[in-house]
Protein backbone atom coordinates (compact mmCIF):
# COMPACT_ATOMS: atom_id res chain seq x y z
CA UNK A 1 0.00 0.00 0.00
CA UNK A 2 1.63 3.35 -0.94
CA UNK A 3 2.22 6.02 2.12
CA UNK A 4 2.44 9.11 2.15
CA UNK A 5 5.26 10.73 3.91
CA UNK A 6 6.37 14.15 5.17
CA UNK A 7 9.31 15.37 3.96
CA UNK A 8 12.66 14.40 5.48
CA UNK A 9 16.03 16.23 4.94
CA UNK A 10 18.75 13.77 4.54
CA UNK A 11 21.62 14.43 6.73
CA UNK A 12 23.75 16.32 4.78
CA UNK A 13 27.61 16.81 5.54
CA UNK A 14 28.19 20.85 6.69
CA UNK A 15 30.57 21.44 3.97
CA UNK A 16 32.64 19.37 1.07
CA UNK A 17 35.86 19.80 3.27
CA UNK A 18 34.43 18.51 6.55
CA UNK A 19 32.87 15.21 5.60
CA UNK A 20 30.57 13.68 8.85
CA UNK A 21 33.23 11.39 10.23
CA UNK A 22 30.48 8.74 10.65
CA UNK A 23 29.23 8.48 7.01
CA UNK A 24 32.92 6.21 6.02
CA UNK A 25 32.53 4.21 9.42
CA UNK A 26 28.58 3.40 8.53
CA UNK A 27 29.65 2.58 5.33
CA UNK A 28 32.03 -0.07 6.75
CA UNK A 29 29.94 -1.25 9.05
CA UNK A 30 27.33 -1.67 6.42
CA UNK A 31 29.92 -3.36 4.22
CA UNK A 32 31.35 -5.97 6.86
CA UNK A 33 27.18 -7.13 7.43
CA UNK A 34 27.05 -7.69 3.87
CA UNK A 35 30.33 -9.74 4.06
CA UNK A 36 28.97 -11.58 6.87
CA UNK A 37 25.65 -12.33 5.08
CA UNK A 38 27.21 -13.12 2.46
CA UNK A 39 29.58 -16.12 3.67
CA UNK A 40 26.51 -17.56 5.50
CA UNK A 41 26.22 -20.51 3.37
CA UNK A 42 29.66 -21.55 3.64
CA UNK A 43 30.64 -20.75 7.27
CA UNK A 44 30.42 -23.32 10.15
CA UNK A 45 27.22 -22.78 11.87
CA UNK A 46 29.33 -23.26 15.13
CA UNK A 47 32.57 -20.96 15.17
CA UNK A 48 35.86 -23.06 14.17
CA UNK A 49 38.29 -23.12 17.16
CA UNK A 50 40.60 -21.16 15.94
CA UNK A 51 38.04 -18.05 15.80
CA UNK A 52 37.99 -19.30 19.29
CA UNK A 53 41.11 -18.84 20.40
CA UNK A 54 41.75 -15.67 18.39
CA UNK A 55 38.89 -14.18 20.38
CA UNK A 56 41.84 -14.15 23.11
CA UNK A 57 43.33 -10.73 21.25
CA UNK A 58 40.43 -9.00 22.63
CA UNK A 59 41.50 -9.80 26.39
CA UNK A 60 43.14 -6.97 27.13
CA UNK A 61 43.28 -4.31 29.41
CA UNK A 62 41.27 -0.92 28.39
CA UNK A 63 43.92 0.71 26.72
CA UNK A 64 44.85 4.48 28.26
CA UNK A 65 44.52 6.03 24.80
CA UNK A 66 41.47 6.32 22.54
CA UNK A 67 40.73 3.74 19.75
CA UNK A 68 39.80 4.86 16.53
CA UNK A 69 35.98 4.17 15.84
CA UNK A 70 37.25 2.96 12.35
CA UNK A 71 40.06 0.68 14.04
CA UNK A 72 37.46 -0.25 16.62
CA UNK A 73 34.90 -1.65 13.91
CA UNK A 74 37.85 -3.54 12.12
CA UNK A 75 38.44 -5.33 15.37
CA UNK A 76 34.98 -6.33 16.03
CA UNK A 77 34.85 -7.67 12.23
CA UNK A 78 37.91 -9.69 12.73
CA UNK A 79 37.68 -11.33 15.66
CA UNK A 80 33.90 -10.96 16.26
CA UNK A 81 32.16 -12.07 13.11
CA UNK A 82 34.22 -15.23 12.91
CA UNK A 83 33.51 -16.22 16.45
CA UNK A 84 29.79 -15.84 16.26
CA UNK A 85 27.45 -18.47 15.60
CA UNK A 86 25.52 -18.70 12.61
CA UNK A 87 21.96 -17.70 13.12
CA UNK A 88 21.63 -15.52 9.86
CA UNK A 89 21.00 -18.82 7.86
CA UNK A 90 18.50 -21.52 7.87
CA UNK A 91 20.82 -24.56 9.55
CA UNK A 92 20.35 -23.42 13.18
CA UNK A 93 17.78 -25.24 15.53
CA UNK A 94 18.92 -25.08 18.60
CA UNK A 95 16.91 -23.51 21.38
CA UNK A 96 14.69 -21.50 19.73
CA UNK A 97 16.19 -19.70 17.59
CA UNK A 98 14.21 -17.00 14.97
CA UNK A 99 16.24 -15.63 12.86
CA UNK A 100 16.16 -11.87 11.66
CA UNK A 101 14.04 -11.15 8.39
CA UNK A 102 15.36 -8.50 6.55
CA UNK A 103 12.99 -5.59 7.30
CA UNK A 104 13.83 -5.97 10.83
CA UNK A 105 17.51 -6.14 10.77
CA UNK A 106 17.53 -2.73 8.60
CA UNK A 107 15.04 -1.42 10.92
CA UNK A 108 17.35 -2.19 13.78
CA UNK A 109 20.25 -0.24 12.17
CA UNK A 110 17.78 3.02 11.83
CA UNK A 111 17.05 2.48 15.37
CA UNK A 112 20.17 2.14 16.39
CA UNK A 113 20.78 5.24 14.87
CA UNK A 114 17.97 6.71 16.19
CA UNK A 115 19.24 6.15 19.31
CA UNK A 116 15.60 6.63 21.01
CA UNK A 117 14.60 6.44 24.68
CA UNK A 118 11.34 4.76 24.60
CA UNK A 119 10.23 4.95 27.91
CA UNK A 120 8.18 7.78 26.99
CA UNK A 121 6.02 9.60 24.12
CA UNK A 122 7.66 12.89 24.73
CA UNK A 123 11.45 11.44 23.78
CA UNK A 124 10.14 9.50 21.23
CA UNK A 125 6.92 10.06 19.38
CA UNK A 126 7.83 7.49 16.52
CA UNK A 127 8.95 4.88 18.35
CA UNK A 128 5.91 4.86 20.63
CA UNK A 129 3.85 4.89 18.26
CA UNK A 130 5.35 2.30 16.54
CA UNK A 131 5.39 -0.09 19.12
CA UNK A 132 1.69 0.54 19.86
CA UNK A 133 0.51 0.12 16.53
CA UNK A 134 2.73 -3.33 16.85
CA UNK A 135 1.16 -4.51 19.70
CA UNK A 136 -2.27 -4.38 18.40
CA UNK A 137 -1.03 -6.62 15.46
CA UNK A 138 -0.05 -8.65 18.03
CA UNK A 139 -3.08 -8.75 20.21
CA UNK A 140 -4.95 -9.31 16.74
CA UNK A 141 -2.97 -11.96 15.59
CA UNK A 142 -2.85 -13.99 18.76
CA UNK A 143 -6.59 -13.65 18.79
CA UNK A 144 -6.31 -12.33 22.04
CA UNK A 145 -9.42 -9.76 23.80
CA UNK A 146 -9.74 -6.34 22.51
CA UNK A 147 -9.16 -4.91 26.32
CA UNK A 148 -5.94 -6.24 26.48
CA UNK A 149 -2.53 -4.10 27.48
CA UNK A 150 0.96 -5.38 26.46
CA UNK A 151 4.66 -4.30 27.44
CA UNK A 152 7.40 -5.07 24.79
CA UNK A 153 10.20 -6.94 26.80
CA UNK A 154 13.69 -8.46 26.41
CA UNK A 155 12.31 -11.53 25.81
CA UNK A 156 9.31 -13.71 27.15
CA UNK A 157 11.13 -14.63 30.84
CA UNK A 158 10.99 -10.54 30.85
CA UNK A 159 7.53 -11.30 29.70
CA UNK A 160 6.48 -13.85 31.99
CA UNK A 161 8.24 -11.49 35.10
CA UNK A 162 5.49 -8.46 33.52
CA UNK A 163 2.54 -10.18 33.72
CA UNK A 164 3.31 -12.49 36.88
CA UNK A 165 3.77 -9.12 38.25
CA UNK A 166 0.48 -7.75 37.33
CA UNK A 167 -1.34 -11.27 38.52
CA UNK A 168 0.60 -11.13 41.58
CA UNK A 169 -0.90 -7.05 41.75
CA UNK A 170 -4.60 -7.75 40.95
CA UNK A 171 -4.76 -11.32 43.23
CA UNK A 172 -3.63 -9.17 46.28
CA UNK A 173 -5.37 -5.91 45.73
CA UNK A 174 -8.67 -8.06 45.37
CA UNK A 175 -7.57 -8.96 48.81
CA UNK A 176 -7.52 -5.80 50.25
CA UNK A 177 -3.44 -5.99 50.01
CA UNK A 178 -1.05 -3.57 47.91
CA UNK A 179 2.07 -5.81 47.11
CA UNK A 180 3.78 -2.91 44.78
CA UNK A 181 3.70 -0.95 47.78
CA UNK A 182 3.48 -2.90 50.70
CA UNK A 183 5.68 -5.97 49.60
CA UNK A 184 4.99 -9.28 50.41
CA UNK A 185 5.87 -9.48 53.96
CA UNK A 186 2.61 -10.41 55.73
CA UNK A 187 0.40 -10.78 52.55
CA UNK A 188 -2.11 -13.40 52.40
CA UNK A 189 -1.06 -16.30 50.71
CA UNK A 190 -1.02 -16.76 47.20
CA UNK A 191 -0.99 -20.45 45.71
CA UNK A 192 0.89 -20.88 42.08
CA UNK A 193 0.13 -23.67 40.06
CA UNK A 194 2.23 -24.46 37.20
CA UNK A 195 2.49 -27.86 34.96
CA UNK A 196 5.43 -30.15 36.23
CA UNK A 197 6.59 -29.34 32.61
CA UNK A 198 6.77 -25.69 32.37
CA UNK A 199 9.49 -23.73 30.98
CA UNK A 200 12.45 -23.33 33.64
CA UNK A 201 11.88 -19.08 33.04
CA UNK A 202 8.56 -19.40 35.06
CA UNK A 203 10.31 -20.75 38.04
CA UNK A 204 13.00 -18.48 37.69
CA UNK A 205 10.52 -15.44 37.13
CA UNK A 206 8.23 -16.18 40.30
CA UNK A 207 11.44 -16.09 42.89
CA UNK A 208 12.59 -13.16 41.02
CA UNK A 209 8.78 -11.54 42.18
CA UNK A 210 9.10 -13.15 45.76
CA UNK A 211 6.63 -15.65 45.19
CA UNK A 212 9.11 -18.75 45.47
CA UNK A 213 10.86 -20.54 42.56
CA UNK A 214 9.77 -24.01 44.57
CA UNK A 215 6.52 -22.62 46.71
CA UNK A 216 4.73 -24.04 43.41
CA UNK A 217 2.14 -26.90 43.29
CA UNK A 218 2.66 -29.17 40.57
CA UNK A 219 0.26 -30.60 38.43
CA UNK A 220 1.29 -33.88 36.18
CA UNK A 221 1.25 -33.94 32.91
CA UNK A 222 1.13 -36.46 30.41
CA UNK A 223 3.80 -38.53 27.33
CA UNK A 224 3.90 -34.63 25.71
CA UNK A 225 4.05 -32.55 28.41
CA UNK A 226 0.55 -31.40 28.45
CA UNK A 227 -1.07 -30.90 31.81
CA UNK A 228 -3.51 -32.95 32.90
CA UNK A 229 -7.26 -31.67 33.30
CA UNK A 230 -7.75 -34.19 35.62
CA UNK A 231 -5.53 -33.68 38.01
CA UNK A 232 -5.88 -30.06 38.83
CA UNK A 233 -5.83 -29.12 42.09
CA UNK A 234 -8.52 -26.63 43.77
CA UNK A 235 -8.32 -23.73 42.35
CA UNK A 236 -9.65 -20.41 43.60
CA UNK A 237 -9.53 -16.48 43.80
CA UNK A 238 -5.91 -16.60 45.36
CA UNK A 239 -4.57 -19.07 42.72
CA UNK A 240 -2.34 -17.85 39.79
CA UNK A 241 -2.66 -21.00 37.07
CA UNK A 242 0.41 -21.26 34.74
CA UNK A 243 -0.33 -22.73 31.13
CA UNK A 244 2.14 -23.49 28.67
CA UNK A 245 1.60 -23.09 24.85
CA UNK A 246 4.21 -24.58 22.93
CA UNK A 247 6.60 -26.78 25.40
CA UNK A 248 10.41 -25.73 24.44
CA UNK A 249 10.97 -29.34 24.16
CA UNK A 250 7.64 -30.95 22.44
CA UNK A 251 6.07 -28.14 21.15
CA UNK A 252 2.62 -29.55 23.06
CA UNK A 253 -0.31 -27.26 24.10
CA UNK A 254 -1.47 -27.22 27.12
CA UNK A 255 -5.35 -28.21 27.13
CA UNK A 256 -6.63 -24.98 27.59
CA UNK A 257 -9.97 -25.25 26.09
CA UNK A 258 -10.85 -27.61 29.01
CA UNK A 259 -8.70 -26.53 31.72
CA UNK A 260 -9.54 -22.56 31.27
CA UNK A 261 -13.28 -22.23 32.24
CA UNK A 262 -12.98 -24.51 35.35
CA UNK A 263 -10.42 -21.95 36.32
CA UNK A 264 -12.43 -18.83 35.64
CA UNK A 265 -14.99 -20.40 36.93
CA UNK A 266 -12.88 -20.65 40.33
CA UNK A 267 -11.65 -16.86 39.86
CA UNK A 268 -8.28 -18.06 39.55
CA UNK A 269 -5.79 -15.71 37.54
CA UNK A 270 -4.53 -17.56 34.31
CA UNK A 271 -1.25 -16.94 33.05
CA UNK A 272 -0.24 -18.49 29.28
CA UNK A 273 3.33 -19.17 28.78
CA UNK A 274 3.36 -19.04 25.43
CA UNK A 275 7.29 -17.79 24.42
CA UNK A 276 7.00 -19.15 20.73
CA UNK A 277 3.91 -21.06 20.38
CA UNK A 278 0.89 -18.82 20.88
CA UNK A 279 2.09 -17.60 17.50
CA UNK A 280 0.31 -20.53 15.89
CA UNK A 281 -3.05 -18.93 16.50
CA UNK A 282 -1.41 -16.62 13.55
CA UNK A 283 -2.15 -19.59 11.03
CA UNK A 284 -5.42 -21.15 10.08
CA UNK A 285 -4.28 -24.53 9.74
CA UNK A 286 -2.67 -24.55 13.53
CA UNK A 287 -4.71 -22.07 15.34
CA UNK A 288 -6.62 -25.26 16.73
CA UNK A 289 -3.91 -25.64 18.88
CA UNK A 290 -4.52 -22.41 20.85
CA UNK A 291 -8.09 -22.40 21.24
CA UNK A 292 -8.88 -21.32 25.39
CA UNK A 293 -5.94 -20.06 25.69
CA UNK A 294 -8.06 -15.99 24.74
CA UNK A 295 -9.85 -17.04 28.04
CA UNK A 296 -6.86 -16.38 30.47
CA UNK A 297 -5.63 -13.00 32.15
CA UNK A 298 -2.10 -13.17 30.86
CA UNK A 299 0.13 -13.62 28.47
CA UNK A 300 3.98 -13.91 27.81
CA UNK A 301 5.35 -14.25 23.90
CA UNK A 302 8.50 -14.00 22.31
CA UNK A 303 8.83 -12.07 18.85
CA UNK A 304 12.56 -12.85 18.36
CA UNK A 305 11.71 -16.76 18.02
CA UNK A 306 8.40 -17.94 15.40
CA UNK A 307 8.09 -13.77 14.51
CA UNK A 308 11.77 -13.57 13.42
CA UNK A 309 12.13 -9.71 14.53
CA UNK A 310 15.72 -10.44 15.48
CA UNK A 311 16.98 -10.34 19.68
CA UNK A 312 15.34 -8.92 21.70
CA UNK A 313 11.79 -8.88 21.78
CA UNK A 314 9.24 -10.07 24.06
CA UNK A 315 6.11 -9.15 24.52
CA UNK A 316 3.75 -9.16 27.90
CA UNK A 317 -0.09 -8.59 27.55
CA UNK A 318 -2.66 -8.33 30.19
CA UNK A 319 -6.85 -8.06 29.81
CA UNK A 320 -6.90 -6.10 32.89
CA UNK A 321 -4.58 -2.67 32.01
CA UNK A 322 -4.74 -1.52 35.52
CA UNK A 323 -3.22 -4.58 37.04
CA UNK A 324 -0.43 -4.42 34.85
CA UNK A 325 -0.02 -0.57 35.27
CA UNK A 326 -0.59 -1.25 39.30
CA UNK A 327 2.50 -3.30 38.88
CA UNK A 328 4.65 -1.20 36.72
CA UNK A 329 3.58 2.76 36.59
CA UNK A 330 6.13 4.93 37.94
CA UNK A 331 5.82 8.49 38.90
CA UNK A 332 8.45 10.92 40.19
CA UNK A 333 8.31 14.99 39.52
CA UNK A 334 11.04 15.14 36.26
CA UNK A 335 8.99 12.58 34.38
CA UNK A 336 6.66 15.70 33.22
CA UNK A 337 4.49 13.10 30.69
CA UNK A 338 1.76 14.05 28.63
CA UNK A 339 -1.90 12.63 27.57
CA UNK A 340 0.15 9.42 25.90
CA UNK A 341 0.11 5.66 26.53
CA UNK A 342 3.77 5.75 28.15
CA UNK A 343 5.56 2.37 28.21
CA UNK A 344 6.98 3.24 31.29
CA UNK A 345 3.97 2.54 33.18
CA UNK A 346 3.33 -0.77 31.53
CA UNK A 347 6.96 -2.25 31.63
CA UNK A 348 9.43 -3.23 33.86
CA UNK A 349 12.16 -0.36 32.78
CA UNK A 350 12.24 3.28 32.36
CA UNK A 351 14.78 3.84 29.96
CA UNK A 352 14.47 1.06 27.16
CA UNK A 353 15.77 0.73 23.59
CA UNK A 354 12.93 1.06 20.49
CA UNK A 355 12.76 -2.49 19.98
CA UNK A 356 9.10 -2.04 19.56
CA UNK A 357 10.18 -0.71 15.93
CA UNK A 358 11.77 -3.67 14.84
CA UNK A 359 8.45 -5.50 16.36
CA UNK A 360 6.56 -3.23 13.82
CA UNK A 361 8.68 -3.34 10.86
CA UNK A 362 8.89 -7.40 11.13
CA UNK A 363 5.18 -8.17 10.76
CA UNK A 364 4.64 -5.35 8.73
CA UNK A 365 6.55 -6.82 6.06
CA UNK A 366 5.05 -10.22 7.24
CA UNK A 367 1.75 -9.16 7.00
CA UNK A 368 -1.24 -11.76 8.66
CA UNK A 369 -0.07 -14.35 5.58
CA UNK A 370 3.99 -14.12 5.92
CA UNK A 371 3.07 -14.95 9.83
CA UNK A 372 1.07 -17.84 8.67
CA UNK A 373 3.41 -19.05 6.24
CA UNK A 374 6.67 -18.62 8.91
CA UNK A 375 4.19 -21.05 11.15
CA UNK A 376 3.35 -23.45 8.25
CA UNK A 377 6.45 -23.80 6.65
CA UNK A 378 8.70 -24.55 9.86
CA UNK A 379 6.30 -26.59 11.05
CA UNK A 380 6.34 -28.57 7.53
CA UNK A 381 10.16 -28.39 7.97
CA UNK A 382 10.19 -30.29 11.49
CA UNK A 383 8.00 -32.71 10.18
CA UNK A 384 10.33 -33.67 7.50
CA UNK A 385 13.28 -34.22 9.56
CA UNK A 386 10.93 -36.68 11.92
CA UNK A 387 9.70 -38.80 8.94
CA UNK A 388 13.18 -38.77 7.21
CA UNK A 389 14.98 -39.97 10.53
CA UNK A 390 12.43 -42.19 11.61
CA UNK A 391 12.82 -43.62 8.48
CA UNK A 392 16.42 -44.27 9.04
CA UNK A 393 15.67 -46.40 12.62
CA UNK A 394 16.02 -43.44 14.83
CA UNK A 395 13.27 -43.17 17.32
CA UNK A 396 11.56 -39.51 17.31
CA UNK A 397 10.28 -38.76 20.93
CA UNK A 398 7.50 -36.63 20.59
CA UNK A 399 4.45 -36.22 18.69
CA UNK A 400 5.71 -33.56 16.26
CA UNK A 401 2.69 -30.86 16.35
CA UNK A 402 4.68 -27.68 15.71
CA UNK A 403 7.87 -27.55 14.50
CA UNK A 404 9.78 -28.95 17.81
CA UNK A 405 11.43 -32.48 17.26
CA UNK A 406 13.11 -34.58 19.67
CA UNK A 407 15.00 -37.56 18.51
CA UNK A 408 16.80 -40.47 19.67
CA UNK A 409 20.13 -41.95 18.06
CA UNK A 410 20.15 -44.68 20.60
CA UNK A 411 21.58 -45.09 23.86
CA UNK A 412 22.38 -41.74 25.90
CA UNK A 413 25.58 -41.84 24.81
CA UNK A 414 25.55 -42.24 20.97
CA UNK A 415 22.30 -39.62 20.93
CA UNK A 416 25.35 -37.19 22.97
CA UNK A 417 28.19 -38.51 20.49
CA UNK A 418 26.52 -37.90 17.44
CA UNK A 419 25.20 -33.92 18.58
CA UNK A 420 28.91 -33.89 19.45
CA UNK A 421 29.63 -34.54 15.92
CA UNK A 422 26.80 -32.72 14.18
CA UNK A 423 28.31 -29.56 16.18
CA UNK A 424 31.58 -30.46 14.96
CA UNK A 425 30.78 -30.91 11.59
CA UNK A 426 29.47 -27.54 11.05
CA UNK A 427 26.53 -27.76 8.59
CA UNK A 428 23.89 -27.45 11.22
CA UNK A 429 23.40 -26.84 14.84
CA UNK A 430 21.52 -29.01 17.45
CA UNK A 431 21.23 -29.43 21.29
CA UNK A 432 20.79 -31.62 23.57
CA UNK A 433 17.79 -32.29 26.01
CA UNK A 434 16.43 -34.78 28.33
CA UNK A 435 13.04 -35.87 28.37
CA UNK A 436 11.03 -37.46 30.70
CA UNK A 437 13.96 -39.40 31.55
CA UNK A 438 15.42 -39.89 27.65
CA UNK A 439 18.13 -37.95 26.19
CA UNK A 440 17.63 -36.58 23.12
CA UNK A 441 18.32 -34.42 20.56
CA UNK A 442 16.29 -31.26 19.85
CA UNK A 443 15.86 -29.90 16.93
CA UNK A 444 13.35 -26.73 16.71
CA UNK A 445 13.13 -25.13 13.47
CA UNK A 446 12.00 -21.52 13.77
CA UNK A 447 14.46 -19.22 11.30
CA UNK A 448 12.11 -18.01 8.37
CA UNK A 449 15.35 -18.77 6.27
CA UNK A 450 15.53 -22.34 6.58
CA UNK A 451 14.76 -23.99 2.94
CA UNK A 452 13.90 -27.13 2.00
CA UNK A 453 17.61 -27.75 0.51
CA UNK A 454 18.39 -26.66 4.55
CA UNK A 455 16.59 -29.65 5.92
CA UNK A 456 18.29 -31.56 2.99
CA UNK A 457 21.90 -30.60 3.67
CA UNK A 458 21.07 -30.79 7.53
CA UNK A 459 20.22 -34.18 7.63
CA UNK A 460 22.82 -35.55 5.59
CA UNK A 461 24.97 -34.15 8.32
CA UNK A 462 22.70 -35.91 10.89
CA UNK A 463 22.79 -39.10 9.19
CA UNK A 464 26.67 -38.83 8.71
CA UNK A 465 27.25 -38.46 12.07
CA UNK A 466 24.71 -40.88 13.17
CA UNK A 467 26.42 -43.26 10.92
CA UNK A 468 29.98 -42.50 11.57
C1 LIG B 1 8.02 -21.92 26.64
C2 LIG B 1 9.15 -20.96 26.87
N1 LIG B 1 9.04 -20.02 27.83
C3 LIG B 1 10.01 -19.12 28.07
C4 LIG B 1 11.17 -19.11 27.32
C5 LIG B 1 12.23 -18.09 27.61
O1 LIG B 1 12.33 -17.17 26.57
P1 LIG B 1 13.47 -16.06 26.53
O2 LIG B 1 14.75 -16.79 26.33
O3 LIG B 1 13.10 -15.19 25.37
O4 LIG B 1 13.46 -15.32 27.83
C6 LIG B 1 11.33 -20.06 26.30
C7 LIG B 1 12.56 -20.11 25.49
O5 LIG B 1 12.76 -20.96 24.66
C8 LIG B 1 10.28 -21.00 26.05
O6 LIG B 1 10.37 -21.91 25.07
Amino acid sequence: MPVSCPSHSPVMPSSAETPDPRTALLEGAAQAAISYLAEEDTRPVAPRPEALTALDALRAPLPEEPTSAKDVLHLLDTYGSPATVGKTGGRNFGFVNGGCLPAALAASWLVSTWDQNAAFFVQSPAAITMEEVALEWVRQLLGLPEETAGAVVTGATMANFTALAAARHALLERAGWNADDDGLFGAPPITVVVGAEAHASVAKTLGMLGMGRKRVVRVPVDGQGRMRADALPRLDERTILCLQAGNVNTGAFDPAAEICPIARAAGAWIHVDGAFGLWAAASPAYRWLTEGFEQADSWATDAHKWPNVGYDCGIAMVRDAAALRGAMSIQASYLALGDHREPSDYNPELSRRARGVELWAGLRSLGKKGMAEIVERTSRHAQRFADRLRAAGYEILNDVVVNQVLVSFGSAEKTLRTIARIQKDGTCWCGSTVWQGHTAMRISVSSWATSDDDVERSLAAMLRAAEG
